[in-house]
């Protein structure tokens, strides 16, 4: 007899380990988006100027908590936490990796190759070269390192820079720097996952919903889909197929890290288009989706809410999620607000086979849960 559907599913309130929530207009738009779902996220710190200083992370991390305020959410949601992030440059001292620390509110310094994506033009032109120091404090203090792990090298071909980072750097950064925390930010191919299942030492990856949903054909269907393009961008089908094995495999090195990264529409729909998918507002929606097309909804619990808290030395959520099996259309287009301009979201006019339904107070009951 085969097992009944679930229904419905109950967990532990999820954090979102790589989250872009921008500044001004849009950041007002799509905070509420990632709140309503997310206990935490993980803030990416490529504004521009980006966030280079701790004095810079304390006071975005103010504009976001008042954006939260200005949103009117429901108290729940309004508790939403940002951990702040530094952005890495070849000029960062140790003693602003100490500064972030001892702030208590910021939780990993990104690394962003320069030139590898959006807003990284003032990113590291030669890790072991420039870094040392920083990296060297980082590893003492237990900062985690976020890679976006893709080589800039133009006469690497787009589809195998992060493979080819493996090699030319994530090795022999953690050669030099055996026990740094680090964290393959939204990997996307089979080399990614095999580094990071079989790496020696404290080595972690995020995952996105697009990326375990989508293959490189989603881009070129039916014609040039601009809100499909992203960096580290979609790979072939044995690679999907790979990060999906990754995430569902209940292995605690891989959590949830959505990558939701707004710009607006005529940013995307334009000969130069930006580079990023907004997914925030259906995020869990996306990743129950993707869990239950392998018949695995009870390890989405382990990589949405355990396993990053585990890998960040960081408290599980003690409130609780509920997502039900329901058809759930994305919006074409959603309505950035006053002053902002409209944002197309991932999926735009699909229908999802979840929702979020609610959330419920007091731990305690089965994770899974089949409706009647
Ligand atoms: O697609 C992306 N968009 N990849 C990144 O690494 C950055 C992000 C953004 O900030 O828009
Ligand atoms: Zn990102």
């Amino acid at each position: 007899m085969t097992p009944a559907p679930v229904n419905r599913l109950e967990l532990i309130r999820p954090d979102d380990w790589h989250l872009h929530l921008r500044d001004g207009d849009m950041l007002q738009a799509v905070v509420s988006d990632s709140a309503r779902q997310f206990a935490r996220a993980i803030i990416m710190p490529n504004l521009k100027p980006a966030v280079t200083t701790t004095q810079a992370a304390i006071a975005y991390r103010g504009r976001i908590l008042e954006a939260l305020a200005r949103s009117g959410l429901a108290p729940e949601a309004a508790a939403f936490e940002p951990l702040m992030t530094l952005y890495l440059t070849d000029q960062t001292a140790p003693a602003e990796i100490q500064r972030a620390r001892d702030s208590g509110l910021v939780h990993g310094v990104k690394l962003y190759p320069a030139g590898a994506t959006t807003h990284s033009d003032q990113g590291v032109t030669d890790l072991l070269g420039h870094c040392r120091p920083a990296l060297e404090a980082m590893q003492a203090l237990g900062m985690p390192l976020l890679v976006h792990g893709e080589v800039t090298d133009p006469a690497v071909d787009l589809f195998d820079r992060e493979a080819v980072f493996i090699d030319r750097v994530m090795r022999p950064l953690r050669h030099a720097f055996p026990a740094l925390k680090v964290v393959f930010e939204h990997l996307t191919t089979a080399e990614g996952v095999a580094y990071v299942q079989e790496a020696d030492g404290p080595v972690a990856g995020t995952i996105t919903a697009h990326h375990l949903l989508y293959n490189r054909n989603a881009l070129f269907q039916g014609g040039l889909r601009p809100h499909w393009y992203c960096l580290p961008v979609l790979k072939r089908e044995r690679h999907r197929q790979a990060l999906l094995q990754a995430a569902t495999s209940g292995n605690a090195r891989f959590f949830l890290g959505t990558d939701s990264a707004p710009h607006t529409r005529p940013a995307k729909e334009q000969d130069c288009g930006c580079a990023g998918c907004y997914t925030a507002r259906h995020a869990l929606a996306l990743y129950a989706t993707a869990f239950d097309s392998v018949g695995q909804l009870a390890r989405l619990e382990g990589f949405a809410s355990l396993h990053g808290p585990a890998f960040y030395g960081l408290p599980v959520n003690t409130s609780r999620l509920v997502i039900e099996r329901a058809a759930d259309r994305v919006p074409e287009c959603l309505d950035a607000g006053a002053g902002a301009q409209a944002i197309v979201p991932l999926a735009a006019g699909e229908w999802l086979p979840w929702r979020v339904l609610d959330t419920v107070g007091d731990p305690g009951s089965s994770p899974l849960d089949d409706a009647p």
